[in-house]
């Protein structure tokens, strides 16, 4: 016989298989679709098992909010373009931690636990408030409502060490004597202005990195959730959010060169607008006419998407770009930089739903090395990953961070509207050395006007 405790179970551990392989398949751009239909299919089955359980007893206030809910994200998910994708991620981080925090703050004033279940519900709650506050401060910093420059003052650190100490100490003192109530609401203030304090001094600069490490935090707090609630799914699936989460602030960190400690404390970006040139240098600039008869004439082509391209929007006509290249028998391939754009896989997202094809896109680490067997290396909208100053500039705020080695193609063309520097806010060699053409205008209708001059050339064939 079939019983509903044998559906729980089953409905769970297919939730739980379903997270693991969204988290594998979402490595590669071939299986990334699958990733999201499985992790949403995971997400269903969690929900359907969580709201059969016998402990719901009314389902008006959940129908409730899941209409609230639905009202609000689903116009968020159709309105909100794809640049703004880290700040969205902060607001939900923001929510879940919150959500998170509340059914502790509920459990612990309904039952006042004791021993381990008390300790999984203050690590829960003190996790949770403090992601919810930090998540709203990277919010505000990343839509820059709030000042996004680092702010900074003498003894920083050891107040918010203080702060959070404090936190810690009474949270251990309630898993020990959780009658002790009035201490509670202390406990929360605390982690909630620790959150506030511990995003002051991180610039907007490495905000979507401190994003990532919100969400591994925002990942703990549901699994310590699960313990305090004794849910298995919960424990799960927020490890597998706290370790990804984790992971993925490690990748972005070596990407950059920087350390933890660096980006929670270094206050990167207060000399950004500081290096800015005063003195113009000349450069050599060209037209799309020139750009389209140089790129006819190579055999192999390098394109360097960057954040310009994803402001743009320009995706689509690079994919055209690249098809009127292929039918010209040049050889094109993108070279993808770990940490172009905002946010982690950035242009790759863009470029697959301009449906480039996956064996064109190639790592850094891959492609450095096709380089200077390259023709022409097309930047278009990217500066910071093509900055030679990483690997010459000792004091540069980029040093020590691995480029795409652009300088070292034949010819280098970059499409940018302006000489205006970057993310890190310096100067780019790059752009001044004899190999380098500047096609200044919007990516997108550059590379439209370069089409057209591909367009209008000597039809393929008829050389
Ligand atoms: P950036 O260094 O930010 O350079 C982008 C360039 O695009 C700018 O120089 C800008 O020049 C140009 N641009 C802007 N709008 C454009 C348009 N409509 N058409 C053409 N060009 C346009 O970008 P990047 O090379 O991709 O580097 C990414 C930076 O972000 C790195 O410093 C990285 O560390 C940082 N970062 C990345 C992440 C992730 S996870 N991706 C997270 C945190 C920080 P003009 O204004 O002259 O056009």
């Amino acid at each position: 016989m079939i019983s509903m405790e044998t559906i729980f179970p089953a409905l769970y551990i297919l939730a739980a298989a379903g997270f693991i392989l969204a988290i594998k398949w979402m490595n590669s751009p071939v299986t990334a679709r699958r990733g999201v239909i499985v992790g949403e299919i995971g997400m269903l089955l969690a929900v359907v098992g969580t709201l059969l359980r016998h402990e719901v007893v009314n389902y008006e206030w959940i129908l409730i909010a899941f209409f609230i809910g639905s009202a609000i994200g689903v116009p968020i998910a159709y309105i909100m373009p794809m640049t703004a994708v880290p700040q969205r991620t902060a607001f939900s981080h923001a929510c879940g931690a919150l959500a998170s925090a509340l059914i502790g703050t509920a459990e612990y004033y309904r039952q006042t636990p004791h021993g381990f279940v008390m300790g999984a519900l203050i690590v829960e709650t003190l996790l949770g408030f403090l992601t919810f506050t930090a998540s709203l401060m990277a919010f505000g910093k990343l839509q820059e409502s709030l000042p996004t420059r680092p702010i900074t003052y003498r003894g920083q650190n050891i107040v918010n060490l203080s702060i959070f100490g404090l936190a810690v100490a009474i949270g251990i003192f309630l898993i020990f004597v959780p009658e002790q109530k009035w201490l509670y609401p202390i406990f929360m203030v605390l982690a909630l202005v620790f959150g506030v304090l511990l995003i002051i001094p991180i610039g907007g600069a490495d905000m979507p990195t401190v994003i990532a490490l919100l969400n591994s935090y925002a990942g703990l707090s549901a699994s310590a959730m699960g313990f305090a609630l004794d849910n298995k799914l919960l424990i799960v699936a927020g490890a597998l959010d706290g370790s990804s989460g984790f992971i993925l602030s490690v990748i972005m960190c070596r990407a950059m060169n920087r350390s933890f400690s660096n980006v929670l404390f270094g206050a990167f970006g207060t000399v950004q607008t500081a290096k800015k040139e005063a003195v113009q240098r000349p450069v050599r600039s060209a037209s799309p006419e020139d750009a389209a008869e140089i790129l006819d004439a190579a055999r192999s082509v390098v394109i360097i998407p960057g954040y310009g391209m994803a402001v743009a929007q320009a995706q689509h006509k690079l994919r055209e770009l690249h098809d009127v290249l292929d039918r010209r028998g040049v050889e094109v391939r993108f070279g993808i930089h770990p940490v172009a754009g905002r946010m982690p896989g950035h242009m790759n997202v863009l470029l697959a739903e301009a449906d480039v094809p996956y064996d064109r896109l190639f790592e850094m680490d891959d492609i450095n090395p096709e380089f200077p067997r390259t023709d022409v290396a097309l930047v278009i909208g990217a500066n910071d990953v093509v900055n030679p100053a990483a690997r010459n500039d000792k004091t540069s705020p980029i040093a020590g961070m691995p480029i795409l080695n652009a300088s070292e193609a034949r010819t280098v063309m970059v499409i940018k509207r302006s000489m205006s520097p970057g993310f890190a806010g310096i100067d780019n060699e790059l752009y001044y050395m004899d190999k380098t053409l500047m096609l200044f205008g919007d990516a997108k209708s550059f590379v439209a006007n370069i089409i057209k001059e591909l367009n209008a050339l000597v039809p393929v064939g008829a050389h």
